[in-house]
């Protein structure tokens, strides 16, 4: 995930802003960037990778001199990583430069409509808009000027802004990304996270999606978008350094975990036409013509990402009536696939880097296959090997045990689904438009669920001590059982299986005995009194049950030994919801047990040998 560090005061700014960036390094990023204001320009050096690049850059160049600046650490989106699309970035002039965390939905119309106007635009970011309509609506004061350009924006920012108009300020703004600002004496500094500006300051003000701050040496105001003043309480950090990475939390699985809602979001953003009833998937080149000729899809993943990839074939063979084969890529690869130019194959991996993923997408390309990848990292091997790609915004996973990913592929999936039912006439638009309402309410019910925790944490300590744990669900939720398996099994070491319910009396029953944990899912409503019988079965032999099942249900209280509710949504959604608590059991277990969760013993987050 990007990060934003800037400093306004009488020391050197760049050494500072440096400093800043390397604290934000265990972010994630994949280039870097600082501008600083020298008297009489804006200097800025940018580089694609490391920051040890961006420092051996600054070695020739010279440091950049100045008491005033901004700097970035890139997650791309928008534009592959490179040094000109590294921030900051700037408008025509040269006058005004910006840094940008997050996705401005709306850059394409501001682009043309910027253009139009002889506008100039270098790279191939988002962010670079942000600079233009700055300049665009200068007029002798650099906070009316940013108020009018945050009007025009749409999506998902924190921007810190600097201009050699007004030397004597930062301007900040925030919706729903992260910002705050960080009070000095004689200095004051913004930052996207606590870690960057620590070593300085431990009073800070954070701000709330709408507000934007003005910062000088020595004052700080903070206002809406609309110019009110705000008051705020001055926050102070007691963290370490180590917890401040973590964002408080006491690992990065839990502050993934509830980075959920924000990462859904934003995979969503400027994608869903609700209006049009389309999906708008930029990097997705398949046309009507393509989606008729296409007679069948494999989807092809390891671990957490395959699992993803069950879900995808459910959902793509019933609002595309494609039919889905659903593969892990070490055995795809070595299985003589058939495979022809008809057949879309669909690569799914967070990090873009797994061997035996790439490995796959490789046969499947020399048998003529289309690909299209679905990925979290911008220019990772598999983004660039693919023809098409579609990119989880989710921001980099750092806890080995897949959370965040995990959710935002399967919403990339059901988009993916739904563009390809459109396409194809398979999918009313009534039908559509429903599906990409339940879609657009996710987030907010991932936090409803994550309102649930403490439930769950206790849920979780009172059988800490289990060894043998079964997951059971139908259709879908087997699937997730699938997955919840998985999660408790790699952080916590407790032994755990899934298994489609239906199959129970074909010989897990028989390891069904008294006080045996089973967790049953049960929230697909045209298999719910199946699942009802398959947990009578269980509840008949002694097992306890803990049952995850949609809100308000009555009928599974009188039987289950626990409820875990899950908001109401679509069953075709209800994935994306349901493994939300059964990542944080997974997570209270292993805490319970003292586990090394981040790291969790013989595994790696991202598998790049065979
Ligand atoms: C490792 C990770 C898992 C991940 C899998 C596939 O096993 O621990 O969390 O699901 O690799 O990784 P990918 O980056 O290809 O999704």
């Amino acid at each position: 995930m990007c990060g934003i560090v800037g400093y306004i005061g009488a020391k050197e700014a760049a050494p500072l802003l440096i400093d800043g960036l390397k604290r934000l390094e265990y972010r994630g990023y994949d280039s870097a960037g600082i501008a600083v204001f020298d008297g009489k320009d804006i200097n800025m050096v940018k580089a694609k990778g490391k920051l040890s690049i961006l420092d051996e850059r600054i070695d020739k160049q010279g440091m950049p001199k100045g008491a005033l600046g901004i700097g970035h650490t890139r997650w791309a989106t928008h534009g592959k990583p490179s040094d000109i699309n590294a921030h900051p970035h700037n408008d025509c002039s040269g006058d005004f430069v910006v840094v940008h965390n997050g996705i401005i939905e709306n850059y394409k119309e501001l682009r043309e409509m910027l253009k139009a106007k002889g506008h100039t635009f270098n790279t191939e970011c988002d962010t670079e808009v942000v600079a233009h309509l700055i300049e665009e609506y200068y007029d002798g004061d650099l906070a009316e000027a940013v108020k009018k350009m945050l009007a025009e924006l749409r999506g998902s920012f924190a921007l810190g802004i600097i201009s050699k108009k007004e030397p004597d300020k930062i301007i900040g703004a925030r919706k729903d990304s992260p910002l705050i600002a960080g009070i000095g004496s004689g200095e004051n500094f913004i930052a996207s996270d606590i870690p960057a500006i620590l070593p300085h300051t431990r009073d800070i003000y954070i701000l709330e999606d709408g507000e934007m701050v003005v910062l000088t040496d020595n004052k700080i105001d903070i206002m809406n978008f609309q110019g009110d003043r705000v008051e705020k309480k001055v926050f102070h950090v007691d963290w370490d350094a180590v917890s401040a990475e973590k964002g408080g939390y006491p690992h990065f699985m839990l502050k993934e975990i509830h980075e959920q809602p924000k990462a859904l979001k934003d995979t969503m953003t400027g994608r869903i036409d609700i209006n049009g009833v389309r999906i708008k998937l930029d990097d997705i080149t398949i046309t009507r013509e393509d989606v008729s000729r296409i007679d069948k899809i494999n989807i092809v993943a390891c671990g957490t990402a395959y699992h993803a990839g069950i879900i995808g074939k459910y959902t793509i063979e019933r609002l595309a009536r494609i039919p889905v084969e659903v593969d892990i890529a070490s055995e795809y690869r070595y299985r003589d696939p058939m495979v022809d130019k008809n057949t879309l194959v669909i690569i799914i991996s967070q990090s873009g880097e797994t061997a035996d993923t790439l490995a796959a997408l490789r046969e499947a390309r020399k048998r003529g296959a289309r690909i299209l990848a679905i990925t979290n990292v911008v220019g990772s091997s598999v983004a660039r090997e693919a023809r098409d790609v579609l990119y989880t915004w989710a921001g980099p996973e750092i806890a080995v045990a897949s959370t965040k990913a995990y959710t935002t592929q399967l919403v990339s999936l059901c988009m993916l689904a739904l563009d390809l039912g459109i396409k194809k006439g398979t999918l009313s638009r009534e039908e559509a438009l429903e599906i990409m309402k339940h879609l657009k309410q996710l987030p907010a019910q991932a936090e409803t669920i994550l309102k649930n925790e403490e439930e769950i944490k206790r849920l979780a300590e009172k059988y800490s001590a289990w060894e043998d744990v079964f997951f059971i669900g139908r259709g879908l939720d087997y699937a997730v059982a699938m997955e919840g398996s998985l999660k408790l099994k790699e952080i916590s070491y407790v032994h755990a299986e899934a298994y489609a319910a239906g199959e129970l009396k074909h010989g897990t029953l028989a390891l069904v005995v008294d006080g045996v944990p089973v967790i049953a899912l049960a929230t697909q409503d045209f298999l719910y009194e199946k699942m009802m019988s398959n947990i009578e079965e269980v509840k008949a032999r002694g097992g306890i049950v803990i049952a995850l099942v949609k809100e308000n249900d009555k009928a599974m209280t009188n039987i289950a030994d626990h409820i875990i509710p899950i908001p109401q949504t679509l069953s075709l959604l209800t994935p994306v919801l349901t493994v939300i608590p059964l990542q944080l059991l997974a997570y209270y277990t292993a805490a319970a047990r003292g586990c090394d969760i981040d790291k969790p013993r013989n595994l790696a987050k991202s598998v790049t040998v065979e």
